[in-house]
């Protein structure tokens, strides 16, 4: 184990030990941005130690499928500590005509769908956005791709039967609220509830679910931030209006007209995050990389939820000149494409490297990402400095 590691081991020990509130181990966590080793996770980067947040590193964006250990986690809570599948249920109530209760042999029993998707925290690169934004301050790797596979929602929603009044569908965890914070319960109108590839997942690339990304079962709404993919689903409720909750509002909202940074948006000026804006980010060579002259590999992945990516164009000299780059064959609606550039520098020198992506719906990412009050979103042009030597 290297040194820094074993440090951040003992520190963390020590700190709890003598009682140090979360929030500040936390911090001291993340300020040292390095990767801990964490049980069954593999070299991911900590972000909040009360409620497991692991982010893992840009490097590891070169696999089309991100390795379960690899793929970060975001908990707004405790995990459930205690869940015998044996004695789990999910409920389906609410505007529908026959309110029903599945146990997780019925719900196997169903046809599964498989989708690739590739799951982005509303926050990811949040820490990036100036003037700093409260919430964890997430760097760029708050995302993963996986194959996620189960039963239809809509399949479960139409055995309930969904009423004409039925207009958004809401989901509950089965996580462990501590004190008076609001339980993580979020709807999604009844359209993308009903689309053939939203689903409630059992598996994630052809496993069943861990604790934590929510076993037995969670949903998958592709293509939106990963807020709207609840886990350790326990009930599902249709019900006639967007659900309000804090997770709802003031939670995961974008003002409806861009804000200047620092400023705030009256709540009735604001609408849900749900899609996922376009994006790339570059996985190699990494941040202050001393690389040879005579050529090197610029790779990374980008995606755009709803839409497809058309094109990843990447500049070396400060975002004057753009060339595109190779996308990767493997390709899914949802999921990101992972993108090459053989880049010969030919001259010594210190270089910035600049990706940027082109979707199907005709976005490009911005030079500056849209400032927001919680820090949603960022996708920003990225960028690596490198020294060729
Ligand atoms: N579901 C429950 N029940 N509780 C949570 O805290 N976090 C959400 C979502 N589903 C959350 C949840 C958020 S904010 C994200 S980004 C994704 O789960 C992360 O999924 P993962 O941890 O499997 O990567």
């Amino acid at each position: 184990m290297n040194s820094r590691r074993s440090f951040l081991r003992q520190f963390s020990a020590a700190a709890l030990a003598a009682g140090a509130a979360p929030s500040i181990l936390t911090r001291a966590l993340a300020q040292q941005q390095q990767a801990v080793d964490f049980p069954g996770e593999d070299g991911m980067i900590l972000r909040s130690y009360r409620f497991v947040d692991l982010e893992s590193p840009v490097g590891y964006f070169n696999t089309w499928l991100t390795p379960v250990p690899r793929f970060f986690i975001r908990n707004h809570m405790h995990e459930p500590s205690e869940l015998d599948p044996a004695d789990w249920r999910l409920s389906l109530g609410g505007e529908v005509e026959k309110p029903t209760t599945l146990n997780l042999a019925e719900l196997s029993k169903m046809e599964s769908h498989s989708v690739v998707n590739t799951l982005e925290c509303a926050g990811n690169g949040r820490s990036l956005y100036q003037p700093q934004v409260p919430g964890v301050q997430w760097g760029k790797g708050a995302v993963g791709t996986g194959r996620f596979s189960g039963p239809r929602l809509r399949d479960v929603l139409q055995r309930a039967g969904v009423k004409s009044t039925g207009k958004h569908v809401m989901f509950r965890g089965l996580d462990e609220v501590p004190g008076k914070v609001p339980p993580f319960i979020r709807s999604i109108p009844i359209e993308k509830a009903l689309d053939a590839d939203t689903l409630i997942a059992t598996q994630m690339n052809g496993s069943a679910l861990t604790r934590h990304h929510g076993f037995p079962a969670r949903i998958l709404v592709p293509g939106w931030v990963g807020a709207a993919s609840c886990k350790w689903i326990t009930e599902i409720k249709v019900l006639d209006e967007e659900f309000a909750g804090n997770f709802m509002s003031p939670a995961y909202r974008l003002p409806n007209e861009p804000v200047k940074p620092g400023e705030t948006a009256k709540p009735e000026d604001t609408h849900p995050v749900t899609a996922l804006s376009v994006k790339s980010v570059i996985s190699g060579p990494a941040e202050g990389a001393q690389v040879r002259p005579s050529g090197v590999a610029v790779h990374g992945a980008a995606w755009a939820g709803e839409a497809d990516i058309v094109k990843v164009e990447i500049s070396t000299d400060g975002g004057k000149a753009w060339s595109s780059a190779a996308l990767s064959q493997q390709k899914a609606r949802y999921a990101w494409r992972l993108w090459t550039y053989q880049w010969k520098p030919g001259k010594t020198g210190d270089y910035t490297i600049m990706s940027r992506a082109t979707d199907s719906h005709g976005r490009t990412q911005p030079t500056t990402a849209g400032w927001n009050p919680s820090g949603y979103l960022y996708n920003a042009i990225d960028e690596v400095n490198i020294h060729v030597t």
